[in-house]
Parts: C-alpha cells; sequence; structure tokens
C-alpha cells in the first residue's frame, strides 16, 4: 500500500464518521427517526446515564461549597455537610446515589448497544468513545471513594494502588517499571496521605470532568450525526420522530428515574450499606479494620482477585479492555442473535459476581 493510498484510506474513513453535510439541524434532529421495536428500550439507557451525569455535576458542585481536602479537615467537613448544612444530607446521598445509578447504566447501556450492534459501520468512534466514557466513569467512582477520608476510603485505596504496583512483576524489561511509576504519580508520597487525597481530588473534580465533556462531546455529536442504529436484524416496520416524540418520552422516563433517585436519597442513606468501624475517620496509626472492600461495581473484578492468581485476572482484564476497544472490528460480522447470547452471558457473569461474589468467596475461601 503505498502512502497516499493510505492517506486517502485515513481521510475516507474519517469523512464517513463525520459527514460535514449533516452537520445542520435538520439532518441531526428534524429528520432524525427512532425504529420501534422488541428492543427500543434500549435507546433510553444512554439517557438515562447521562440523567445521571447531570445530578453527578450539580449535587457535587453544591458538594465542593463545603468540602475540604485536606486530611485533617475532609472527614469532618463531610460529617459536617451531613449533620448541619440544610439539605446537606440530601445533597451528599443524592451524589452517592445518583453514582451508583450512572454507573449501573452505563453498563446496562453497553450492554444493549453491544446486543443490537450499534457498533457497526460507521458507528466505530460512537462506539470507541463509549468505552473511554465507561472508563472515565469508573474512575470517578474510584477517585470520589478516597475523599470523604474514613476507614474503609483509605484502606480501599492502598490495596487498590498496590494492585497497580504489582501489575509491573509481571511485564517485563523497562515497561516493569511503568506500573510503579503511575501509582507513585497517583499516591504523590511514600503512603497514602494528603498528597494522595489532593491528587485524587484535582483528577474528581476537574481532570475526569474535563475528559468526560469532551470525549462525551464526540459521543452525541457521533449519535446525532449518524441517526439510531437500526437495533434489530430486519430493518424495523415501525419508527417515531426523535423530535419532539421521542425526546418527549426521555424527558418522561427522566422525570420518573429523578423521583425515584429523589425518595431512595431521601429514605435510604448510601451510608447505611458500611457497618459503622468502617465509616470511622481513619486513623494513620490504628489497626485496619475488617470488611475492607471497594463499591459494588468493583465486585466483579474484586472477588476472582480474590480467588484467582493474579496474573490471570490481569491478562482477563486486559483482554476485556482491549476486546471492548475492538469490539466494531472483531464482531463486524456478527449475527445480532449471537451478540444478544453474549450480551446475556456478560449479564449473568455480572449480576451473580455483583450479588453473590461475596458467597462465591466464602464458599472457596472455606473449602480451601
Ligand atoms: C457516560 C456514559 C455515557 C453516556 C452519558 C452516553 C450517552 C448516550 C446517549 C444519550 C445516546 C443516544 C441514546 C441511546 O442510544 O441510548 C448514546 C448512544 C450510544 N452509545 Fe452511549 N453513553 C455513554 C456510554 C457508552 C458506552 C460505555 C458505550 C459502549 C461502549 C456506548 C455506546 C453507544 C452507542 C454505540 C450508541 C449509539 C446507539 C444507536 O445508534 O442505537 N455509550 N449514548
Amino acid at each position: 500500500m503505498s502512502p497516499i493510498s493510505g492517506l486517502n484510506d485515513v481521510v475516507a474513513f474519517v469523512s464517513e464518521r463525520f459527514p460535514v453535510d449533516k452537520l445542520n439541524f435538520h439532518s441531526m434532529i428534524e429528520k432524525k427517526e427512532v425504529p420501534i421495536h422488541k428492543m427500543t428500550w434500549g435507546y433510553y439507557t444512554g439517557g438515562l446515564a447521562l440523567l445521571f451525569l447531570f445530578v453527578q455535576v450539580v449535587t457535587g458542585l453544591f458538594l465542593l461549597f463545603y468540602y475540604q481536602p485536606t486530611v485533617s479537615d475532609a472527614n469532618l467537613s463531610v460529617e459536617y455537610i451531613t449533620k448541619y448544612v440544610s439539605c446537606g444530607a440530601l445533597i451528599r446521598n443524592m451524589h452517592a446515589w445518583s453514582s451508583s445509578l450512572m454507573i449501573f447504566f452505563t453498563v446496562v447501556h453497553l450492554l444493549t448497544t453491544f446486543a443490537m450492534k450499534a457498533f457497526d459501520r460507521p458507528r466505530e468512534i460512537t462506539w470507541v468513545a463509549g468505552v473511554c466514557l465507561l472508563l472515565i466513569t469508573y474512575g470517578f467512582g474510584f477517585t470520589g471513594y478516597l475523599l470523604p477520608w474514613n476507614q474503609i476510603a483509605v484502606n480501599a485505596t492502598k490495596v487498590g494502588l498496590q494492585s497497580v504496583e504489582l501489575i509491573g512483576t509481571y511485564l517485563p524489561g523497562a515497561i516493569a517499571d511503568l506500573p510503579r511509576i503511575l501509582k507513585e504519580t497517583f499516591q504523590g508520597e511514600a503512603s497514602v496521605g494528603q498528597a494522595t487525597l489532593g491528587r485524587f481530588y484535582a483528577m474528581h473534580v476537574v481532570l475526569l470532568p474535563l475528559a468526560l465533556f469532551a470525549v462525551l462531546g464526540i459521543h452525541l455529536l457521533q449519535v446525532q450525526l449518524h441517526g439510531m442504529s437500526q437495533g434489530i436484524d430486519r430493518a424495523a416496520q415501525k419508527s417515531e420522530k426523535f423530535f419532539p416524540l421521542f425526546i418527549l418520552r426521555d424527558l418522561s422516563v427522566w422525570g420518573v428515574a429523578f423521583l425515584i433517585l429523589f425518595v431512595l436519597a431521601l429514605c435510604l442513606p448510601f451510608d447505611s450499606f458500611v457497618s459503622f468501624p468502617l465509616l470511622e475517620p481513619y486513623n494513620a496509626l490504628g489497626a485496619t479494620p475488617p470488611g475492607i472492600k471497594p463499591e459494588w461495581y468493583f465486585y466483579f473484578i474484586y472477588y476472582p482477585l480474590e480467588l484467582l492468581p493474579f496474573w490471570l485476572i490481569l491478562l482477563l482484564s486486559n483482554l476485556l479492555v482491549a476486546g471492548l476497544f475492538l469490539t466494531p472490528w472483531i464482531f463486524r460480522d456478527t449475527s445480532r442473535t449471537t451478540l444478544g447470547f453474549l450480551a446475556l452471558l456478560g449479564t449473568l457473569y455480572l449480576i451473580i459476581m455483583t450479588i453473590f461474589g461475596h458467597n462465591i468467596y466464602e464458599i472457596f475461601k472455606g473449602g480451601g
């Protein structure tokens, strides 16, 4: 292949994914149709992830007014928000519940778009941007967990950072140092302390939001440029206008979802799922209390890590991330029926590990 024809291929690829002639209200909004079929509900999942992202931004901004990112004051400031700031407990609880709901719907959205083959040409960039959004969303979860500076937060972060360093032992030559350098960059000092809190805070409130909004911009622009994918193997018989019908339906779903979040945050403190000693302010001189574990959305990898050799999980998770990025090319010729079956298997695995991961761990640990 000559350099000129290679360049032509790149230009052709980019112009098919970014058709500038469609950059207008008529093509992107007025003309857009949403197919109606048995998987139409899947088209609402991205919108739900978006709703909970908005909630995160608004509640996060309110929390910023009072939160102090220092090891001496972080936990006290969170306690102050919960006990003394008007609506503080509600806002904090909404932020916590909505973070879980955002991750939940982002994963459901990934599984439904996979099953509907919505990554197929020309939507490869929509998909790849989506995978980046998923990683960024998990980054929010990991960095946000440390901010209340309590026992579970600091100790779980220590375990997470140690796992990053451990990766180095499985890498050859000079790149073996990379995970350690990465860990030190995140940690900022010899042990998890003020520098770590400052860096996690900067990532949580500046770096990750900037990255998220840039990638989300590309994601949503792609969605509007290419319209909804057909979703099922035979083109749907019926469709409805995106504007205003689908938008109105989407907003109704948002209304119901927001109401559920509001009632949940009002009635059920997110912290009530964590036993008391783990919520005590972190004490560097005290013993590590038992029961340290990450948030529920990490269980799918946390329990296998506890049970199986580290190198195996490392290999599988790298294959998974590479596979996710390459999905549009790996599954180019796969039917939606097969994709649906694979998505179902993935869903079952996630449900079993998230709900019964602890029991599975107990069974194997007890047996061993
Ligand atoms: C912060 C997380 C995300 C947000 C806010 C978001 C938002 C959206 C929205 C609003 C839509 C249009 C409605 C719909 O089809 O649901 C959409 C479409 C899409 N998203 Fe996402 N998304 C996110 C993450 C992801 C992830 C993790 C993937 C997969 C790896 C993904 C892949 C797609 C694809 C392929 C489409 C096109 C659907 C079609 O044409 O039928 N998105 N996204």
